[in-house]
């Protein structure tokens, strides 16, 4: 097999990463449809202050993989990380490139000064034994929390009333 690269993305990879995000919704069996054009995507990632960090893996200049994180915050311990995307094409699964990109993604936590790594995993996904390996603490077994939403719509109720 040729080499695998992980590497931050560049602006040109957008479409390509938005493709792939897709598919990750349709394994994750989301009703969510992606709202965001691969403009959108690249705008929030590379205009200005962007708005999240994004490593790809390739084999032969391929994207074969990709993982977006952004910061967090929490008054407890300052400065985080969330893993928001991680997804490797189903042909270059259990080759080590998930680990790349979470090592690049640990990397990056670490360089600029983050004190943990979070992110949601399905409960009948079996990724959770990929991250199991890589330590990571189940929360939801610990502490009881529930996952909220408030949605554009009635952010903008709340902020009219
Ligand atoms: C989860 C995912 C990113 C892992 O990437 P990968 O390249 O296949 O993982 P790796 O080859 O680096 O695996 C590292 C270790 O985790 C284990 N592992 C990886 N995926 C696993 C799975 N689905 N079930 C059980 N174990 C798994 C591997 O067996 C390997 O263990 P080993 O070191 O003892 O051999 C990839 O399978 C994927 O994209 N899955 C579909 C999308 C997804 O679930 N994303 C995560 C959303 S939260």
């Amino acid at each position: 097999m040729s080499e695998i690269i992980v590497r931050r993305a560049k602006r040109e990879d957008c479409k390509v990463i938005l493709e792939l995000s897709k598919e990750l919704l349709n394994y994750e069996k989301m009703s969510d449809k992606p709202e965001i054009d691969d403009k959108t995507f690249e705008r929030d990632g590379f205009d200005g202050e962007p708005l999240y960090l994004c490593n790809v893996a390739t084999c032969d200049e391929k994207i074969i993989g990709y993982a977006v994180s952004h910061y967090n915050y929490a008054t407890w311990c300052g400065k985080g990380m969330l893993l928001q995307d991680l997804y490797v094409t189903p042909d270059f699964r259990g080759k080590n490139v998930g680990t790349k990109l979470l090592k690049a993604v640990a990397k990056d936590a670490i360089e600029n000064g983050c004190h943990k790594l979070d992110f949601l995993v399905l409960e009948w996904n079996p990724a959770r034994e990929f991250y199991k390996k890589h330590n990571a603490i189940n929360l939801s077994s610990k502490e009881p929390w529930l996952r909220y939403r408030i949605l554009e719509k009635n952010l903008k109720e709340l902020v009219s009333e």
